[in-house]
């Protein structure tokens, strides 16, 4: 059978053009939105008497066996059928006859291929969610089991102020918190229903196009035909979403390959996780979390790639949107592959409480509460900073640490020290001294945690009902 629009054409296309601008090998991933879709619209034809009742039948009864037969690959694409909306209705007219032909009255494949893209982003999307909320869970497990140990705080990578390990890891449920809301908020974008713009202007067909979305589940139709085909702003949305998801797994990624290095010991991956040399027999190396700080790169090369793409592109629809898909899929790909091992990664993680204790004793990160305790005693700020920074100079010079000191060799640098330094000093003491709302101190980490965990629950609950209203 020759081509869906080959009435006009005289001459057959060439085969490198076919191949070109087929897109059948990555969108046939749509072939599932691609017939939900077209059920929804062949059902608004028929109660609109658009259609008869018979060819309604015929045509949903086709569509049903097409998808079968894809689900069990009997189908076998083909690029001169193009893309996967072609490829089905071509399947359907084989299977059903020229009745078959009529599925595509009052749409175009513009309409058609953004709605299929906005029914299969939204369920992705819930599925996001859920997988966020799954390495939320496991951070927030080793937070609970972390709420005793102590580790250096870093700025500049530079041992700053010893914090809870718990505290830390909470840190990244906040950020993970931020990426399930942006996810949630995009979904109203993304369930608006394109179906119904035509290729560009609307349709000559007294269609339904809100019976069509309440069919489909789409919360509303968009608002202006030439929009609803030259949108891909959602799309943008999410790879900028899944940027940003990404980049905080790569700034995990990056603290847990330096923490489970020999330098710092501070954790260790199980070796589920790790693989080894080739030629080195000691080595254990992070590949899981080296490769996902890689492939951020490519997730905003998606993102990058796809607002390039849009950039100075004149209503409404042109063939460079059929770019928006690979990337799309990439992304998705990438993002589902490091969120589902994140998880169990961090839950398996091994933590050297003993080697992080040992290296918050071997510091001068309590070296601000000091200063502090002689702010306490009527010391300027800025004097006592220049006092300290004098008596942690003799300790490097001493190969001291501030603990080490005797009071008198503190009275050195200031009469006001008196012998309660030596519990200001102490790590606990330190952390627990900074008992603000969101501080490091325990009472402050318990109650982070308990209100992460009613947040958990309400994002489970709000994953049970879009699983169900994205389907
Ligand atoms: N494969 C096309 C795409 O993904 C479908 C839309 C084609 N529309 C057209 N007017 N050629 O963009």
């Amino acid at each position: 059978m020759s081509k869906l629009w080959g009435g006009r054409f005289t001459k057959k296309t060439d085969q490198l053009v076919e191949e070109y601008t087929a897109s059948i090998e990555f969108d046939k991933e749509l072939a599932e939105e691609d017939i939900q879709g077209s059920l929804a619209h062949v059902t608004m034809l028929g109660k609109q008497g658009i259609l008869s009742a018979e060819d309604v039948e015929q045509i949903q009864d086709g569509l049903h066996r097409v998808l079968q037969r894809i689900r069990r690959g009997e189908i076998e694409f083909a690029i001169a059928d193009e893309d996967i909306h072609m490829n089905i209705e071509k399947s359907l007219i084989d299977d059903i006859g020229p009745v078959g032909g009529k599925l595509h009255t009052g749409r175009s494949r513009n309409d058609q291929v953004a709605t299929d893209m906005h029914l299969y982003l939204r369920k992705r999307v819930v599925e996001f969610v859920g997988l966020l909320h799954k390495l939320q869970e496991s951070l927030i497990g080793q937070a609970k089991e972390n709420l005793d140990t102590i580790v250096p705080g870093y700025t500049h990578l530079q041992r700053a102020q010893p914090i809870l390990f718990a505290h830390h890891l909470m840190a990244y449920v906040s950020m993970f918190g931020r990426d399930i809301e942006r996810l949630q908020d995009s979904y109203k974008r993304i369930n608006t229903l394109p179906l119904g713009a035509g290729a560009l202007a609307g349709t000559t067909f007294p269609i339904d196009r809100h019976y069509v979305a309440e069919q489909l589940k789409f919360d509303r139709v968009y608002e202006n035909s030439l929009d609803a085909v030259s949108d891909r702003d959602f799309i943008v949305e999410f790879l900028s979403h899944a940027s940003l998801i990404m980049m905080h797994l790569s700034r995990l990624s990056e603290e847990l390959i330096l923490w489970s290095s020999t330098e710092f010991r501070f954790v260790e991956l199980d070796d589920a996780f790790c693989t080894g040399s080739s030629i080195m027999p000691q080595k254990k190396n992070p590949d899981v979390p080296e490769l996902v700080r890689g492939k951020t790169g490519r997730v905003y090369g998606d993102l990058v790639g796809l607002l390039t793409v849009l950039k100075s592109l004149p209503l409404a629809y042109n063939k460079d949107m059929q770019e928006d898909k690979e990337g799309m899929f990439d992304t998705v790909k990438t993002l589902q592959g490091a969120l589902q091992l994140f998880a169990p990664m961090i839950a398996t993680m091994k933590v050297n409480k003993q080697q992080m204790r040992q290296a918050v004793n071997q510091d001068f990160s309590n070296a601000t509460d000091i200063a502090d305790f002689l702010v306490g005693k009527g010391l300027p700020f800025r004097q006592a900073h220049e006092v300290i920074g004098k008596t942690v100079l003799y300790c490097i010079e001493n190969n001291k640490y501030l603990l080490d000191l005797t009071l008198d060799e503190f009275k050195q640098f200031s009469t006001l020290f008196d012998d309660r330094i030596y519990q200001v000093l102490q790590p606990e003491q330190v952390v627990n001294a900074r008992n603000v709302y969101g501080g490091t101190a325990t009472v402050q980490v318990e109650a982070a945690i308990g209100r992460a965990q009613e947040q958990l629950e309400q994002t489970a609950a709000w994953v049970a009902e879009y699983l169900e209203r994205s389907k």
